[in-house]
């Protein structure tokens, strides 16, 4: 890391040190929107947001939503991907919200939609999306399964549903051990909702990386966890 990177992760690290990294929110147990920067902090390192791009091997003028963008680390990376296409970043929180707007109208991606979304559903149009991300958020909703009933009809045909989120026991600093989710609870809970596990990628140190589709035959996806 460059010395002045160094320092303004020192700096933001001291000035939130002492708010902690999950607040509550609505009665929800929720990341909390003063450590967004910690996110984006010496990320390039364990969550290769290059290489996950170049997995995902998306047209340019492809429809994603990031749900649950938070600050808009992987938001800004699909918009200077997708240079024909668009983005839907969502979040709940209204302190993401503003980040997110501020880091959209700062950085001039004008192929990006915010939008408030609730927590129980995401709140964008019907076949809108090409792929739905969601980056540490999976594990911050509460009914998974309704939730991902809901996502469903936001793919187009062929879309894709993608997952990152913290393995238990990972290396490195991350969410609380109980937030996290084996491989075989997030497949069992995408299930009835009508999902199948379609490629599982191993290349990232600290989580999985798991691409999901619908209406797909229900094919013996154990060959993949
Ligand atoms: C750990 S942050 C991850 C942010 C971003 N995806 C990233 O990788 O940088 C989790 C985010 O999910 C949001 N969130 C939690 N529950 C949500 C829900 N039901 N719908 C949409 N966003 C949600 C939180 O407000 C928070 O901004």
């Amino acid at each position: 890391m460059k010395r002045t990177s160094r320092f303004v992760w020192l700096v933001c690290l001291l000035t939130t040190a002492c708010s902690p990294m999950m607040i509550e929110f609505e009665g929800r147990r929720l990341y909390n929107p003063d450590w967004a920067w910690a996110l984006d902090v010496r990320r390039e390192a364990w969550q290769q947001p290059d290489e996950v791009l170049r997995a995902l091997a998306l047209p340019d003028d492809a429809v994603v939503a990031d749900i649950g963008a938070g600050g808009g680390y992987f938001t800004e990376r699909f918009s200077r991907e997708l240079v024909r296409g668009h983005v839907y970043a969502t979040d709940v929180q209204p302190g993401m919200i503003t980040q997110l707007q501020e880091r959209v109208r700062e950085r001039e991606l004008d192929n990006v939609t915010v939008v408030r979304g609730d927590f129980d559903d995401p709140g964008l149009p019907p076949a809108c999306c090409d792929l739905v991300f969601f980056s540490s958020v999976y594990k911050e909703i509460e009914d998974r399964v309704a939730y991902m009933r809901r996502v469903r009809p936001l793919l187009r045909e062929g879309g894709r549903v993608v997952i990152l989120e913290f393995r238990p026991g990972s290396p490195g600093p991350g969410p609380p051990d109980a937030m996290r989710l084996s491989v075989d609870a997030i497949v069992g809970e995408l299930r009835p909702a009508g999902f199948a596990l379609v490629e599982r990628h191993d290349f990232l140190p600290r989580e999985s990386f798991l691409v999901f589709e619908a209406d797909v035959e229900m094919r013996a996806d154990s060959s993949l966890r």
